[in-house]
C-alpha cells in the first residue's frame, strides 16, 4: 500500500505555491525546451512547433537501451526516442511524415479531436503511407492537453519497436516552475538488445505480452533534476502496449490536474491506474534542495520505483496564479437509451464479404484491407464482431451509425477476466460510472474496464467521419478488439 498522504487540494497548491515566492515568473517554460545539444538528464528532447512545419522521418535507428550488450533496431520518428512536440493553444500543426521504413505506416494523433482526414488510420481515414512516400498532417488542436502519436496498423510491431512521440498543447498557464514529460514504456528485449516477438499467442489471448525492460523516457529508473520548493507539472504517459500501472509518488504531495489531457478540479492523488494509451497530468510540490521524490508503480506486490525527481538549485521566486479549469466539450444529454457494448473473447471469424466499400475523407473508396491492417488470428471481439481476419479482409460494417450532434450513452461490459483500456477516436467522453474501480467524474479518450466490470460513458458525436474504437492493449487491438463508428 502507498503511504498516507495529506490532502493536496487546490487551496493547498495555491497556498503552498504562494508561500514560496514573491516576484513574477520569467520564462519558466523555456527552460524545458533546449535549443540545441542534449536534453537535460532524464528528459526527452522537446521542440516548439507552433505555426512551423516540420518533418518526422519514420526510420530504423539503432540505439542501446538499458545497458544491453548490443544495439536495438528501434523504429523512430527521427533519431531519438519519443520526440516531444509543443504547441500553444490555438496554434496550428503541420507535420510531414516521411516513411523510410520497410512497410507502410501512418500517424494517429491519440486523443486529439482532429478532422477525420487527419486521424491517421489506414483504410479508414486515409490510404497507408507506403515506404518512400510522404503524408502531411495539418490541423489546429481544438483544446489543450497531453497527447501522443503513433502508427495504426501492425501496431504491436511498430509501436513495440518504439515508433511514437508526444504532443503537448499548452493551456497557457504560467503557474508551474517546471513541466516534465514522463513517458512509460517497456521493451521486449533479449540480452543482446535484439527484439523478442511482440505478439505471442499466450500473451494476445490473455493480458498481453509484457516487456523485459521497464523504462521512463527510454532510461532505466532515471534521475530527473527539478527545482526545489517548487510547483512542478508532470505529464505522465503510458505508451506501453501492455502494462497497466498504479502510478503514485513517494516523498511529495501530488495533485491530479488532468486525465488524458482534460483538466479537472485538482484533487489529491493517491495513485492512478494508468493503462496503455492513458495519460495523467500531476502537480507535485517538490522538497527542499537535496530532497528526492519517487515515481512508483504500486500495481505489483513489490512497488517499483520508475524514476526519481531530485530537487536541486535555487527555489524559484514568482507569483502563482489561479488554475484555469477549462472543459470545452459539449455536455451529453443523458436522457436517451444506454447502448451496451460487450467486450469478449472470440474464436469465430466473421465473413464480411459483400459489404459496400467505405468512402475515405479524400473521396477515395476502399474495399479490402491488407495483411498489416487485418489480423491473422482473431481472439477478441467488440459486440461479438472481431476486426477482420486475413482471408476476410473487407472492412466490417460500422458498430454505430450516429447522427452529428447526437448524444450517445454506452455501457462497456467486460465479459472477460482481463483488463481492457478502451479508446475512442475523434471524441472525448465523460466517464459517468463504473461498477468496480473508483474514479472521479472525468473526461477521457481512454478508459480502463476492469475484469467483469461495466463502465458507463457518454459523449456528443460532434465530429463527422469514420472513427475507431478499440482496446489499447495492442495485442488485443491487433487480434480483433477493434471496431469503428460513423458520424454523419
Ligand atoms: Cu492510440 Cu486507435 O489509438
Ligand atoms: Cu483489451
Amino acid at each position: 500500500m502507498p503511504p498516507f498522504r495529506p490532502a493536496f487540494t487546490r487551496r493547498a497548491i495555491l497556498a503552498g505555491g504562494a508561500a514560496i515566492l514573491a516576484a513574477p515568473l520569467v520564462g519558466c517554460s523555456q527552460s524545458t525546451v533546449p535549443v540545441a545539444g542534449a536534453p537535460p538528464a532524464g528528459r526527452l528532447r522537446e521542440t516548439r512547433i507552433g505555426g512551423q512545419a516540420i518533418t518526422l522521418t519514420a526510420q530504423e535507428h539503432p540505439l542501446t537501451l538499458g545497458g544491453r550488450s548490443g544495439a536495438t533496431p528501434t523504429w523512430l520518428y527521427g533519431e531519438e526516442l519519443f520526440p516531444v512536440l509543443r504547441l500553444k493553444r490555438d496554434e496550428s500543426l503541420e507535420v510531414t511524415l516521411q516513411n523510410q521504413l520497410s512497410e507502410h505506416t501512418s500517424i494517429h494523433w491519440h486523443g486529439v479531436r482532429v478532422p477525420n482526414a487527419m486521424d491517421g488510420v489506414p483504410y479508414v481515414t486515409q490510404m497507408p503511407v507506403k515506404p518512400g512516400e510522404n503524408f502531411t498532417y495539418r490541423f489546429t488542436p481544438p483544446g489543450s492537453g497531453t497527447y501522443f502519436f503513433h502508427p495504426h496498423c501492425n501496431t504491436s510491431v511498430q509501436l513495440g519497436r518504439g515508433l511514437s512521440g508526444v504532443l503537448i498543447v499548452e493551456d497557457g498557464d504560467p503557474q508551474y516552475d517546471d513541466d516534465v514529460v514522463v513517458v512509460l514504456k517497456d521493451w521486449r528485449l533479449a540480452e543482446d538488445g535484439s527484439f523478442l516477438p511482440f505478439l505471442t499467442a499466450e500473451g494476445a489471448g490473455r493480458s498481453g505480452t509484457y516487456g523485459t525492460l521497464r523504462t521512463v523516457n527510454g532510461m532505466v529508473a532515471p534521475e530527473i533534476v527539478v527545482p526545489p520548493e517548487a510547483l512542478v507539472r508532470l505529464r505522465l504517459l503510458n505508451l506501453d502496449s501492455t502494462r497497466v500501472g498504479d502510478i503514485g509518488f513517494q516523498g511529495a504531495d501530488a495533485s491530479l490536474l488532468a486525465v488524458d489531457g482534460n483538466l479537472l478540479a485538482p484533487q489529491p492523488l493517491e495513485n492512478w491506474r494508468l493503462g496503455p494509451g492513458m495519460r495523467i497530468d500531476v502537480a507535485v510540490l517538490t522538497p527542499a534542495a537535496g530532497g528526492r521524490v519517487s515515481l512508483v508503480d504500486f500495481f505489483a506486490a513489490e512497488p517499483v520505483i520508475l524514476a526519481t525527481f531530485v530537487a536541486a538549485g535555487a527555489p524559484p521566486r514568482r507569483e502563482v496564479t489561479e488554475f484555469e479549469d477549462r472543459i470545452a466539450f459539449s455536455e451529453p444529454d443523458l436522457s436517451g437509451e444506454l447502448r451496451q457494448l460487450r467486450l469478449s473473447a472470440s474464436a469465430v471469424p466473421t465473413d464480411y464479404a459483400g459489404l459496400a466499400p467505405i468512402v475515405l475523407p479524400d473521396g477515395s473508396t476502399i474495399d479490402l484491407l491488407d495483411s498489416l491492417c487485418s489480423t491473422s488470428r482473431t481472439m477478441w471481439a467488440i459486440d461479438g464482431k472481431p476486426w477482420p481476419q486475413n482471408g476476410h479482409e473487407h472492412l466490417p460494417p460500422p458498430l454505430l451509425d450516429l447522427k452529428r450532434g447526437q448524444s450517445v450513452q454506452i455501457e462497456l461490459v467486460n465479459t472477460t477476466p482481463h483488463l481492457h483500456p478502451m479508446h475512442l477516436h475523434g471524441h472525448i467522453f465523460k466517464v459517468l460510472s463504473s461498477s468496480k474501480l473508483q474514479r472521479p467524474l472525468h473526461w477521457a479518450d481512454t478508459v480502463l474496464v476492469m475484469p467483469e466490470e461495466r463502465v458507463q460513458i457518454a459523449f456528443v458525436a460532434d465530429n463527422p467521419g469514420n472513427w475507431m474504437i478499440h482496446c489499447h492493449i495492442i495485442e488485443h487491438q491487433d487480434t480483433g478488439m477493434m471496431a469503428w463508428f460513423r458520424v454523419t
